[in-house]
């Protein structure tokens, strides 16, 4: 039964670990500067680009740009699913005093080596593995206000150009973003997640409706261990709703942009917050937002590093070809902007 359970603990962690090296993969060939690469970085940019930035000779093979809401509906119900039932779990798990998880979060980075990219910790003490339960649950959280933000904005904030389309491979490739995301924030404790609920599924199909027993709900058992997460969790906050202020910031003022109704088809110099500095500042902050989640996991799961390393693949390739699109189409365009890191690209 142990055995069983490290086999599938293991296939799932390796199989996300996998997507996420096969999507990046791509990308990071497509960005060596050699000149034989130059037709398969084409080809990446076809699949990849979007709106302005989707250089096609046809309309085959893609789908109008504001299908992007279909990620976020993904996201969200998905996000939703695996936020409840881990919450759930770690209210079973029961909750540890805050010392408790404080010294298992100083103990874990103090010892740094032992635990930092361990493919499977069969040694944790009870505290520890509390710990990483509730914090799957915190990075859930996190995800949940972003995923949610992005659903509300994608139909009211942005006015997608009814010209804009979107390559079907890159539609996908969103679509498996956000399904894989949240999986990977929740990865080393997903298999014990699903165990617990296949049990209760199991007890509700045995026993009917009438005779199961509702979970408990304490509100204050339910948040307080949220609360009493260690340092990582507290900065890796902090810095993702900085990323996430400045996105929501720099998607108003995109949305403003075609106020009129005229100006559907219509593509204007945005100014203001991060759009002094660089030309797609919503990529930058998305980067930011993805760095809190990382730092807020501690950094010792590598498939969150490979999470990451995805979104600042896609969103750097992108935001290359945005901001050398600007340039092309405005001769009065701001000479002081990066295409995404401020004074470095
Ligand atoms: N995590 C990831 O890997 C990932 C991947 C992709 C996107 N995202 C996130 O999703 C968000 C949206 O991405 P996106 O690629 O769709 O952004 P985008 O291409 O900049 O488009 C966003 C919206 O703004 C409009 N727009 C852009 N520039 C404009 C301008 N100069 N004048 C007028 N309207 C303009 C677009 O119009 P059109 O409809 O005409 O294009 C579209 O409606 C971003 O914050 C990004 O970080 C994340």
């Amino acid at each position: 039964m142990v055995i069983a359970s490290i086999v599938m603990e293991l296939g799932i962690v390796w199989l996300v670990r996998a997507a996420w090296i096969a999507a990046i993969l791509p990308m990071l060939i497509a960005s060596i500067p050699s000149s034989k690469l130059t037709s398969f970085h084409q080809l990446v940019l076809g699949f990849a680009g979007r709106g302005k930035i989707l250089h096609l000779s046809s309309q085959k093979w893609t789908v109008p740009q504001k299908y992007f809401a279909h990620f976020y509906v993904v996201g969200a119900a998905w996000t939703t699913l695996l936020l409840a039932t881990t919450w759930m779990y770690a209210c079973k798990t029961a909750p540890s005093s805050s010392e408790e998880f404080h010294l298992s979060d100083i103990a874990s980075h103090l010892t740094g080596g032992s635990h930092v990219f361990s493919f499977h910790k069969s040694h944790l003490t009870p505290v520890e593995h509390r710990f990483k339960v509730w914090r799957a649950v915190f990075l859930l959280v996190l995800m949940e206000i972003q995923v949610l933000r992005r659903l509300i904005e994608s139909f009211y904030v942005f006015k997608y150009s009814p010209s804009a389309r979107l390559h079907i491979l890159g539609y996908l490739v969103g679509l498996f973003f956000y399904t894989v995301a949240p999986l990977s924030l929740c990865v080393n404790v997903a298999p014990e997640v699903a165990r617990f609920a296949a049990s209760l599924m199991a007890e509700f199909i045995a026993k009917g409706k009438g005779h199961t027993s509702a979970p408990e709900f304490d509100i204050l058992s339910a948040l307080s261990p949220l609360m009493k997460l260690g340092w990582c969790q507290l900065i890796g906050g902090v810095i993702f709703l900085w990323g996430w202020l400045h996105q929501r910031r720099c998607h108003a003022i995109l949305g403003s942009l075609r106020e009129n109704p005229s100006q559907a088809k219509e593509y204007i110099i945005p100014h203001g917050d991060w759009f002094e500095i660089v030309s797609s500042p919503h990529y930058l902050a998305e980067i930011v937002l993805y760095l809190g989640l990382l730092i807020a996991s501690g950094g010792t799961e590598i498939t969150i590093w490979l999470l990451h390393g995805f979104v600042v693949g896609n969103l750097t390739l992108a935001a290359g070809e945005t901001h050398r699109w600007y340039l092309r189409k405005f001769e009065n365009y701001p000479a002081n902007r990066n295409a995404i890191f401020p004074y470095v690209y």
